[in-house]
């Protein structure tokens, strides 16, 4: 970051001496004011809960202009990525700043495939789940548990540690995700097949059987490889921020990372594409296309509760592009699946369209974002609906350990401490329980 020439000035209608604050540039988007001497200087926090104004940190890896509905990974638009490399060259490019040339692919594929099997202990961890645990529920448990089994990577101080944990998460993250879904299902784990592409042998660990012989679809798993690009990063969102703060602490990777899918479990985050399916299905279910206008009224309704899920992101105020890729990937399988007439499909479009010509949606600026549409495809391809946020964990696993080794290698990195504005009760006495 660069100072710039000029500055902001804090002054008090009280009479308290102004103070000034230095301004810093960024490479693009909107400049900060840098407070971290307002305390010493003034005795004042600011107050933003829900990070609506506030940079918690410097970072070179994800660009989001929300105005203009664009997203940049390292500079690279999101559309070329999805178009033009594979997640694994995504993932390279997240973690070391450049995407791979042709050694350094073969090489980092390598690396990635050399370690997607997990301990063998890993299976009699996941007996101790009830069958009909949510996935999340699991993964939470499985990533964490991976402190276990790994111990000579998780020094987060360590750069090697730091490295082989970085592989480590990126090359498990789909045994355990397939791992997740054979145990509710009941079936035998299938191993890792390393002649297989990251998605083909996700695809693989999934729905092939030891009884038969199961050939990788071209087209499910190109599709499912964009799920992945699509997903691998976000910049400061709610789960990557978790892993940033739980990180600082000095706690071991996995631990930060198992943070992360705890927090992207939720319906305002992650979880929105289960969420998003789920209701689809209750419109289809009460009257289909007919009844988007109640829907709809319900939505408008604050009493009600009910969110147009798939809908809305605190950055973009515009379409969000992975939407429209989204959008893309979803004819593409629908049509591979023989299911063009996928009521849910046609739902979900009828439904965006009324909700783009509602002044509701079209004030508030609320696009349909990612997980409108990611929902869908999943869906198409045989990926229950418990399992999409999962799905979601895999991807993004990535982006949280690039930002994770880009805190930890920050020289201006410090424990995140939030304070707070304290409402509570000044100081009192314990009285005697017969008084109280
Ligand atoms: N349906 C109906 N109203 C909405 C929606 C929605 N999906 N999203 C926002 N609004 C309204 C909200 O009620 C508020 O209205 P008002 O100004 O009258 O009070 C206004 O739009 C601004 O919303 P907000 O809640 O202040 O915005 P936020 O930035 O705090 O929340 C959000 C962003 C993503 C949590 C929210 O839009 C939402 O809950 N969307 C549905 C869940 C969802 O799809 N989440 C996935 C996000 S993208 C993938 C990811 O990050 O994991």
């Amino acid at each position: 970051m660069k100072l710039a020439d000029n500055k902001a000035t804090l002054s008090f209608s009280n009479g308290s001496p102004s103070v000034d604050l230095p301004v810093y540039h960024g490479s693009v988007g909107p400049d900060v004011v840098d407070i971290r001497k307002l305390y010493a200087q003034t005795g004042m926090f600011t107050y933003d809960p829900g990070f609506l104004s506030t940079a918690a940190c410097q970072s070179a890896i994800t660009y989001i202009d929300g105005d203009k509905g664009e997203l940049l990974y390292r500079g690279y638009p999101i559309e070329q990525l999805a178009t033009n490399c594979d997640y694994l060259e995504t993932c390279h490019l997240l973690l070391y700043g450049e995407l791979p040339n042709t050694d350094q692919k073969k090489d980092f594929v390598h690396r990635v495939t050399n370690h997607t099997m997990v301990n063998e202990q890993m299976q009699f961890f996941l007996r101790g789940f009830r069958r009909d645990a949510h996935p999340m529920a699991i993964m939470t448990g499985l990533v964490g548990a991976l402190s276990a089994f790994y111990h000579d990577s998780t020094d987060i101080n360590n750069p090697e540690h730091r490295e082989i944990a970085a592989i480590r998460l990126i090359a498990k993250m789909p045994t355990l995700v397939a791992m997740a879904y054979k145990y509710t299902v009941g079936q035998p784990y299938m191993y890792p097949k390393n002649n297989l592409s990251y998605a083909g042998n996700f695809l693989h660990m999934m729905f092939a059987t030891p009884c038969e012989e199961y050939k990788v679809n071209p087209v499910l798993e190109r599709a499912l490889d964009r799920i992945f690009i699509l997903h691998a990063d976000h910049e400061q969102n709610a789960s990557t921020s978790t892993v940033r703060l739980c990180g600082s602490s000095g706690t071991n990777p996995f631990a930060a990372i198992a943070a992360g899918v705890a927090c992207l479990w939720g319906p305002a985050h992650g979880g929105a594409n289960e969420a998003a399916l789920n209701m689809l299905g209750d419109i289809q279910k009460n009257g289909g296309v007919e009844k988007i206008g109640d829907f709809i009224k319900q939505v408008k309704d604050k009493n009600s509760g009910v969110k147009l899920m798939g809908f809305g992101h605190r950055v973009y105020k515009n379409y969000d592009p992975r939407a429209k890729l989204m959008q893309e990937t979803c004819k593409e399988v629908l049509q591979e699946m023989g299911l063009e007439n996928d009521p849910l499909f046609k739902l979900a479009m009828a439904l965006e369209k009324i909700a783009l010509e509602d002044d509701y949606f079209v004030s508030r600026k609320l696009y349909p974002n990612v997980d409108f549409y990611s929902g869908i495809v999943q869906r198409a391809i045989g990926i229950p609906v418990p399992l999409f946020t999962a799905i979601f964990a895999l991807a993004r696993t990535v982006g949280w350990i690039a930002q994770l080794n880009e805190m930890i290698g920050d020289p201006e990195y410090k424990i995140g401490r939030p304070r707070q504005l304290f409402t509570g009760s000044t100081p009192r006495d314990v009285k005697p329980m017969a008084q109280r």
